[in-house]
């Protein structure tokens, strides 16, 4: 089978890992790609949706698998489908439910989909009317590459956010979402969606601020923890039934027939799960966590989904924990470095590594090349030694200026 997945990070790099074990022959394809995945994927430049388009059938593809939420947005998966092309991605309607986060609560009051009140404002005075007290949760109403959601506590964060949005229009020109505050511990329940069919894959946590004890600035993701464990059974029954469920129906009922990863940010407040966002991909850095332990026909999985077929059967999940410490170069997530030669890539032999914001150098050495660098990812038969074994291997790889969290995967245990 021809597959190509389409993205450049360390989830789409996690991906094409995966459908590289996944048993039989699969020529892979990356569009674009990076220099970390073309040893195991065809790395074609990026020439926009059309160009895209062009590489499908001209390659042959027999499956186009949508990592980044930007194509979706574009409509990628709904000109795959017009060429007869199997996509895993939904059409643009759908993903709506991550690029318009208004579209997404309207979809979650029609369907019973449990999540906190809001307000919806278009300037910074509105703003300062509709916001009652702190902490508030402020959201950029389109796609913001992870960086359109600030939990303030106090005005100066609010009146920041205010003007990165309307003031510097960092993100375009949309509206901002003033958020109830929710308390409690989130998880990250990401589903293969095919129809009014579901599966659940192993649930994740993502660890989002710069520092240790969740200090700092946002990120896009410093590391994440994926286990069965990390949620009672009761509690994911819970989830599935108030979540899941009337979200998968819904998006039956309102005429989507959405193939593609589903991501559940939910918040588990005292009086049960609340979903703070969908979105329409696999998460990253939980890719980085969750595709590791996710053993069995992978590709053959995704290919029959994407034609409406959801056979549970072909995958299979490990039983333990699984750990990505994210690495990120100096000045991030303020800025990046590039050309800081990585050492010690080969010498990880107890765990994987996706690349992100490298590239290869003159001389073929990698070198940093974005502000989250890569990803050491690592499977224990318990949280503890998963721990243990990432921070042993993450610490053979080094760049100057690296920045970690030494956290991830303990704190959120205590
Ligand atoms: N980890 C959050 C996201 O992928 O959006």
């Amino acid at each position: 089978m021809k597959i190509i997945v389409v993205g450049k990070g360390g989830r789409e790099h996690a991906l094409v890992q995966a459908l590289h074990d996944s048993p039989g022959e699969h020529e892979l394809f990356a569009y674009p790609g990076s220099d970390g995945m073309s040893a195991l994927a065809t790395c074609v430049p990026e020439e926009g949706l059309d160009g895209l388009m062009r590489v499908l059938q001209d390659e042959g593809i027999d499956l186009c698998v949508i990592g980044e939420e930007v194509w979706l947005a574009q409509g990628l998966a709904d000109r795959c489908r017009e060429a007869g092309i199997p996509a895993w991605g939904p059409l643009r309607e759908a993903a709506q439910l991550e690029s318009s986060k208004i579209y997404a609560k309207e979809f979650m009051i029609r369907h019973g989909v449990p999540t906190g009140g809001f307000d919806v404002v278009s300037s910074v005075e509105e703003a300062r009317e509709k916001i009652s007290g702190y902490p508030t949760v402020l959201k950029y109403n389109g796609l913001a590459a992870g960086k359109g959601v600030a939990v303030c506590t106090g005005s100066d964060m609010a009146e920041d956010f205010l003007d990165t949005v309307f003031v510097q229009k960092k993100f375009g020109k949309d509206q901002v979402f003033i958020e109830e505050f929710l308390e409690g511990k989130e998880v990250s329940v990401i589903c293969a969606v095919s129809g009014d069919q579901y599966v659940v894959f192993t649930p994740a946590r993502d660890y989002k601020r710069l520092e240790e004890d969740d200090q700092g600035p946002n990120t896009g993701g410093m590391g994440a923890v994926a286990s069965r464990a990390l949620l009672p059974p009761e509690q994911m029954q819970q989830i599935d039934e108030t979540v899941i469920q009337p979200t998968v129906s819904g998006l039956v009922a309102d005429g989507q027939d959405y193939r593609g990863f589903l991501y559940f940010g939910i918040i588990l407040t005292r009086s049960g799960p609340q979903v703070l966002e969908f979105n329409c991909r696999f998460g990253d850095p939980e890719a980085q966590a969750v595709l590791p332990i996710v053993g069995g026909d992978f590709a053959g999985f995704l290919h029959q989904a994407a034609q409406g077929k959801l056979d549970e059967s072909l995958l299979g999940f490990y039983d333990g924990w699984s750990i990505c410490l994210v690495k990120a170069s100096r000045g991030y997530p303020a800025s990046s470095s590039k050309g800081d030669v990585i050492s010690g890539l080969e010498q990880v032999t107890e765990g994987r590594v996706y690349h992100a914001g490298t590239a290869l150098n003159e001389t073929g050495a990698y070198v940093t090349n974005g502000g989250r660098v890569l990803a050491v990812a690592c499977k224990g038969a318990t949280r503890e030694e998963a721990v243990e074994r990432v921070y042993a291997e993450g610490a053979k790889v080094d760049f100057d200026g690296a920045q970690m969290r030494s956290d991830i995967g303990r704190m959120h245990f205590e």
